[in-house]
Order: C-alpha cells, then structure tokens, then sequence
C-alpha cells in the first residue's frame, strides 16, 4: 500500500519529510522518493530500496529549508519496482510533481491521448498521467488545473501535487484511497494516515471521496470536484504513533480484516465494465478454447483455489483440478498445452507453488499466476499475472489476500462463464452482489464485538471441529486453519456429510462444532448433520443467513451474516472465522501478527 506524506510552513527542512514518511515504512514498500521546492525549481530525489537509501542519495540536501515537500513509498502496481517508476512523477516541464496512492484505470486512454498531444513519459506508472494531465491542464492556477486532471482520472487516488510556481502550495485530492490533512499552526500536512503527522499535531481532517484541498500559508480549503467550497470538521485524535499505524487496532491482523472493503474494491477496479466482467490482464486469451483448469497453491490460498473449482464447475463445462502444491510438484500430472494452469500466492514467493508452475510449463500448460506482489519470483516465472492489489500484509495470517484472492476468483469464473457461453441472469445477480459486497461486509465487520464475546465463551475449549457443505466447506477449512495457525488451538475441517464416516467418534461435551450453514441449497442436509453432532453432547456455533431463526433451535450461539447468492458465501463469512481466530489468539495472550513456527513467506520446502 502507498504512502504519501507532504508539509506546507515555515520551519520545514527536507530532513523532516523523508523522516515522516519514515514512519509509513510499516505500510511495507519497494521504493520512496521525495519531491521539494528549492529556489524557483523542483528537486526530486527517488530510489528503489529502503527510505535509508533514499536517504543516503539526498546527502547534504537533507538540511535544505523548505516552504513545501511531499514524499511517497511505492508499492508496484504498474511497472516494475525501479528508480524510474518510483514516485514522485513530473511532466514535461518537470515544474510540476505528483504522488499518487491508488490505480488509474483509464491511464492507457488518457496516455495515448497525451502522447498524441506530444507529452513524453519516461515511467510505466498510471501515475505519471495525472502529473502529463496536470500540465495540459495549467494556465496559471494550480488548484484549477488539478481540479480539472482529475475530473479525467477514472479509478481510485489519493494524489499530492506540487508546482514550482507556487512554493507554498500544496494541491491534494482523494477519491477511493485514503488521504488525511493535519492542520497545525502556520503549518499544514497530508499523509496516507495519521502515523507520520501524529509529532506535529493532533488535529486531522479526514477528506471525503470527491474532495479535493488547497493547502498553502494561509491554511486548508476543502472543495468538492464541482469546485464548490465544503466544511470538513476537524477532529483530535490524541494516539500514540504505534497504535496509530496499525489504524488504532491492537494488532495488524484485525486492521487487515477491517481492510476488507478496500480490498474488495482494490480487487474489483478496472476488471468490470458495461455489466460485465472484463479482466484486462486476460485480453490476449481466448478462454473459450480452455479444455481444463489445473491450481496449485498452498494453505489459505489453496482454499481459495477450492471455491473455483466449486464456482467453475457448477457454471461451466470446464474441469478443475485443484492440488496443494508440494504435493503436486512431486507427481506426474496429466496436463498439456490444452490445459490452463492457475498459480495462486499471495507472496508469489511459496517454493512449492513455485516449483509446481515450473513443472506445469514444462507440460506446455500456460500459466496464469494471482498474486499480491509485484516483481515477485512468481509473476516473473507466469505467463499473465493478475494482480490483488490489496497492498501489503502484515499479519502472518492471510485475511485480506484470502478475500482478495476470493474476489478475483469469482470475477475469474464469471469472465469465463461469458466467454464459454453460460451466462444467465443468475450470474448478473451474482455480479451484483459482489459489486455491493464491500457495503455488506461493513455489515458482517460490525460483528466483532458479539465475536469477541462468542470468543471469551469458548476460549477454554482445546479442540473444534469446523463442518460445513459445497462452498460452506471451503469456510470451514479456511476457519480451521485460522483458528490453529494463531491461537494454537485444535481445530479440525470436514465435509459435514464425512462426519459419520469417522470424525464424529470424537464429539463429546468437550468438542464444539462450528457449523458453517448459510440458507443455501443444501441447508436441510447441514441441519441434519448440526442435529446429528448436538445428539452427541457437541456445542453448536452456527453461522447461517439473517432471518434463519430455527438455527438457534438447533446451536448454542449462532452468527447471521447477510444473505448474498450462494456462491458468495465464503466471501461474507470469512470474516467471520478469521475474526473468532483473532479474538481466540488475543483472549489467550498470544500475538496473532507473528504465531509461532510460521513465516508470511514460505520460501523453502
Ligand atoms: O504466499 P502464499 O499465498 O503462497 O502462501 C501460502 C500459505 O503459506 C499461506 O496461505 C499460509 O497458509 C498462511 N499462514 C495462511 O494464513
């Protein structure tokens, strides 16, 4: 995830701005730069690496005063990590200076249009457009001229521009990332959050999607993108930096699964248009000549791979094969140039999965890697990569790239249910609720609280057995992995119709079920088995729909989420379990960031 600090005011030394955004470092990064004003010119200094060595190439510039700085980390999205696509961007007549956090989807129509107009672009960024756009935009007010690029941009930013004409001025503008000013006393700040400007001040403005602020000497000004003047409180936030960086939550784990509405959006961007589907990574195969589909991918990700072999199969005529990648990487797979292989890694580094892509492209197969890292071994290895775009996660345990990745599966399935012919009004509905899923699950992340409690109830119990059915079970598998990754506790996963074939030996008193049981086509069969498990003395937790009351005839404790198409299920459920893990692993006193034995990436075998 980007970072973008900037500083207006008298006392400011270039020192300070690379040290604020120092303390963004958390958010995780691959490059930083920094952009000033220094006698009439902007002076830009960027580099690949850690902010130390951007550091180390601004040398004595470190000292220089200035009336206005802004700084950026980059996490790739377009174009490789390097020294050129790292941030800040500036036009022809390098006068003008721009970060940017956020994904421009029409940046390849705007850029042509600039080319044309004899613009020339040194960086692959989205971002260099707005900078190209900016420009073309400028007649002598700064504020108009951003006002008016941004007006063009389609897709989500948080920008900070600065022109060397206006050596006080700072523009900003948010729309779909976040951007907060800290207003101060003969001074004024943006940042992606409040960490770095928490030492100068305790007073923030949160900016609203469509605003955009003029920052400059004489203090902030908000307007909306119709250039109308608007009144933004400004609110005091008294945290600490350390609490601020994790969002004001104890741990990284619980922020990511609060980033969940982002993510989804993130995940989403520039991949549906006119009603439909449209991954533009995918533009150059013909996925109505797919015979099969082989995954690979390991733990969360290997889940995620489970719920498309559910979704394609159910919609389509294709076949799906999913394997856990260290296990497929030793076999002799039937696979050929007919068959499509899908790599899933949220680190892009896993070794098995890795291994498993080398030995699906020596079969001929064509591979399609999804992942959350750009430039990462596996995007080099794949022949399309598509993007998460969820920005880094901190937490060991996958939360956000396992919603990520969910999402770009089913928009995966639904392209390929078009282009195979298939599509039908149940898959419009589908679409629909996944494009308001990020709304419903602000719904579904306001139950922490009653989760919290769940918790306290059952943090004493060693051992949890997690059922569920067709796509329940791709939850219950993913929740019960959670659940022993973070908080070390016992925690088994079922098809809830293998129970009676062995597992349900071990249901006594002492082993609770938690019962994954939307309002779902095979509900009556789930409510069986939840019967089935009580009858043996097991606690019931049953997640079901809202409005499904007979589920408390049936459980102890019961979570409703909304109901959404069945397909959908493990998406608004997720959560739900990675949020009882959580509160399972903090209730017991153990770190849920960094669970013992466990690396974010798996890197050997
Ligand atoms: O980076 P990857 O998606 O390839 O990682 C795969 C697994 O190692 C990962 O999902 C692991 O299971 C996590 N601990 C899950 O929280």
């Amino acid at each position: 995830m980007c970072g973008i600090v900037g500083v207006v005011g008298d006392d400011f030394k270039v020192f300070d701005v690379v040290d604020s955004l120092k303390r963004l470092e958390y958010r995780g990064y691959d490059s930083a730069g920094v952009a000033y004003i220094k006698d009439g010119k902007v002076l830009i200094f960027k580099s690949v690496g850690r902010i130390d060595v951007l550091r180390g190439s601004l040398g004595e510039h470190l000292k220089d005063e200035i009336s206005v700085g802004i700084a950026h980390t980059r996490w790739a999205t377009h174009g490789s990590p390097n020294d050129t696509n790292a941030h800040p961007h500036t036009d022809c007549t390098g006068k003008i200076a721009i970060v940017h956090n956020g994904i421009i989807e029409n940046f390849r129509e705007l850029k042509a249009f600039l080319e044309g107009l004899g613009h020339e672009f040194r960086s692959d960024t989205d971002t260099e457009v707005i900078a190209h756009l900016i420009e073309e935009e400028y007649k002598g007010d700064i504020f108009e001229a951003v006002l008016n690029a941004v007006r063009k941009l389609d897709g989500a930013y948080a920008i900070g521009v600065v022109h060397s004409d206006h050596p006080d001025t700072i523009i900003a503008a948010r729309k779909g990332s976040p951007l907060v000013i800290g207003v101060g006393n003969g001074f004024s700040l943006i940042a992606s959050d409040i960490t770095p400007m928490l030492r100068y001040t305790k007073d923030f403005i949160f900016l609203e999607d469509g605003d955009i602020a003029l920052l400059n000497d004489k203090g902030v000004k908000v307007f909306r993108m119709d250039g109308k003047p608007v009144d933004r409180r400004i609110q005091r936030i008294d945290l600490s930096e350390s609490a601020a960086e994790k969002g004001g939550y104890k741990h990284f784990m619980m922020k990511e699964i609060m980033e969940g509405p982002q993510t989804l959006v993130s995940a989403m961007t520039g991949r549906i248009k006119d009603g439909y589907v449209k991954i533009p990574e995918l533009e150059e195969l013909d996925l109505s000549k797919i015979t099969r589909i082989n995954v690979v991918a390991c733990g969360t990700s290997y889940h995620a791979a489970m719920f498309f072999k559910y979704f394609v199969e159910q919609h389509t005529d294709v076949d799906v094969s999913v394997e856990v990648a260290s296990e497929f990487r030793y076999r002799k797979p039937h696979i050929d140039d007919k068959t499509l292989t899908l790599a899933i890694s949220q680190s892009g580094e896993t070794a098995d999965t890795l291994e498993s892509v080398r030995l699906a492209k020596r079969l001929g197969s064509n591979i399609i890697a999804i992942t959350n890292v750009v430039g990462s071994t596996i995007t080099r290895e794949s022949d399309i990569s598509i993007m998460m775009n969820s920005g880094p996660e901190i937490g060991v345990a996958a939360t956000k790239t396992y919603v990520a990745q969910l999402t770009i599966l089913a928009l995966l399935g639904l392209q390929l249910i078009r282009e195979r012919g298939f599509w039908s009004g149940r898959h419009k509905r589908i679409l629909d609720n996944l494009i308001r899923m990020p709304e419903i699950f602000e719904n579904v992340l306001s139950l922490s609280d009653s989760i919290r409690a769940l918790a306290e109830k059952y943090s004493r119990y060693e051992h949890f057995m997690y059922i569920g059915r067709g796509y329940g079970f791709i939850t219950a598998m993913e929740g019960a992995l959670k659940l022993k990754e973070i908080s070390y506790i016992h925690a088994e996963a079922y098809p809830a119709g293998e129970l009676k074939h062995g597992p349900i030996a071990l249901l006594d008193e002492k082993f609770p079920v938690f019962a994954i049981s939307p309002s779902d086509s095979l509900y009556l069969k789930m409510k069986s088995n939840i019967i089935e498990c009580k009858a043996r003395d097991a606690k019931i937790i049953s997640v079901g729909t809202s409005g499904n009351g007979e589920l408390f005839d049936i459980s102890n404790d019961v979570l409703f989420v909304p109901r959404v198409a069945d397909e959908l299920y493990p998406l608004v459920m997720a959560p739900v379990i990675q949020t009882f893990a959580y509160h399972m692993a903090d209730i017991k006193g153990y770190d849920p960031d960094k669970p013992r034995n466990l690396a974010k990436s798996v890197t050997v075998e």
